[in-house]
């Protein structure tokens, strides 16, 4: 929908995601815009234009302004590759994909199951099977991938747990998973491994529905879709959503955010020995590392003036969570680790209505998972020069390690 005039206007406008220059910190180019050019625009990757909002204040605004959409089938709803844009026109979306009044509902059906007190209650399971994770990757050979041997089965086995996901489909299941999250596999193969998660999932819905259990799926199959609130496919569609929504991203803030304390001796010292500064910590993991930073995307469904700038009705707005977070009129030293920082008040999950439904989830997973792997394996090294580490980033993943050698 551009005019020869938009055209014209935004021949010199900067290509997004903008490079980094040290791996593990956001572009530079985002500490320059807040100062110099808060909300701005930036060529994506079809080359149509969208609105890069930078300030903290802001990004916050955008994410609780009913006038910004998450439905992604707005013509120009920015998104991260062409693997997206296919998804977002195919099939029935999620409530990830919803506004309101359709997304208050779906997601309601399940915000019971993601308290911060059923977290709190799933502390026992976690740390019971973040320890049979660490016993298991304790009888490797060193070095080991602590991404694929330790960091993606902890958030794995737990969403099994909640879901339901019998223990003998277990194999099968994080045989489609590795494929799905695999950064080197073609898209062919993604799409045929997500199809292969689909049909189990129909599956074990009619199995939970003829004999429920004590899990999400067999409560939202009797309480929702027998009476008719929710179709059989929606149901198959938001345990799909659950099922991986979260591994990659609690997978990479535990992996990234060890790789960011072994590059802070003297502060993973310090939690060593009060490991009671753990909750602290992760939140500053979470801040620093902002692992979910291509997500929060959205498309202005009327004209809006956000930071004195108006956003025109059917614009694309990337609302940048990872630029927030280093935000110095909100954060004090904001390129500074600090795992006592307080206040903390980081956009790692988002703001508004659809922040991360499973934050505290989450948060108890990533805690249990690094306190119990530094406090068992005093001599936790990285296996590789930290300047050899790969990393993989949008289309394929919002932000991640690939891989991360560990000795101990
Ligand atoms: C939404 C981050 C873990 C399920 C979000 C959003 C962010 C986020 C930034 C908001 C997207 C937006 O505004 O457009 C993270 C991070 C995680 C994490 C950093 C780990 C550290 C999880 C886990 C699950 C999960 C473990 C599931 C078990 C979801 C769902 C939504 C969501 C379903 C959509 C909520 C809605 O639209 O109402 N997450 N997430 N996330 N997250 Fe997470």
């Amino acid at each position: 929908s551009n005019t020869a005039n938009d055209l014209k206007e935004n021949a010199d406008v900067p290509t997004f995601p903008m490079p980094r220059t040290l791996p593990l910190r956001p572009p530079p180019d985002y500490a320059r815009l807040r100062k110099e050019n808060p909300i701005s625009k930036a060529k994506i990757w079809d080359g149509s234009v969208v609105w890069l909002v930078t300030r903290h204040h802001d990004v916050s605004k955008v994410l609780t302004d009913p006038h910004f959409s998450k439905v992604r089938t707005h013509p120009g709803f920015p998104e991260t590759g062409p693997g997206g844009k296919a998804a977002a026109h195919t099939g029935k979306p999620t409530f990830v994909d919803m506004d309101p009044p359709e997304h208050t509902r779906h997601r309601g059906m399940v915000e019971q199951d993601f308290t911060k007190k059923k977290a709190e209650e799933m502390r026992p399971k976690i740390q019971q099977i973040v320890d049979k994770i660490l016993d298991e990757m304790l009888t490797k050979a060193q070095p080991v991938d602590l991404l694929a041997s330790f960091a993606l089965p902890v958030p794995t086995l737990v969403i099994y747990h909640m879901l339901g996901v019998p223990y003998e489909d277990h194999e099968f299941l994080d045989t489609c998973n590795a494929i799905r999250t695999n950064g080197s596999a073609t898209s062919a193969e993604s799409a045929r491994a997500s199809k292969d998660l689909m049909d189990y999932l129909a599956r074990l819905v009619d199995k939970k529905t003829q004999n429920p259990t004590n899990d999400i799926i067999s409560r939202l199959a009797i309480e929702q879709v027998q009476t008719g609130k929710l179709t059989h496919d929606e149901l198959v569609a938001m345990s799909f959503l659950l099922l991986v929504a979260g591994n990659a991203t609690t997978a990479n803030m535990i992996a990234l955010g060890t790789l960011t304390l072994l590059q802070h001796p003297d502060q993973l010292a310090e939690l060593r020995r009060d490991p009671s500064l753990i909750k602290n910590a992760v939140e500053e993991i979470l801040r620093y590392v902002t692992g979910s930073q291509f997500a929060t995307r959205r498309l202005a469904l009327e004209d809006v003036e956000i930071g004195g700038q108006i956003i025109k009705k059917g614009e694309g707005v990337w609302a940048l969570n990872a630029s927030a977070n280093e935000d110095e009129d909100v954060f004090s030293n904001a390129t500074r680790f600090d795992i006592r920082r307080q206040p903390n008040p980081h956009l790692a999950f988002g703001d508004g209505i659809h922040v991360c439904i499973a934050q505290d989830l989450a948060r108890v997973e990533i805690q249990i998972a690094i306190e119990t792997l530094i406090r068992r394996l005093p001599n936790l090294q990285l296996a590789v020069p930290a300047d050899e580490l790969q990393y993989v980033t949008i289309p394929k993943r919002d932000f991640g390690v690939a891989a991360l050698p560990v000795k101990w």
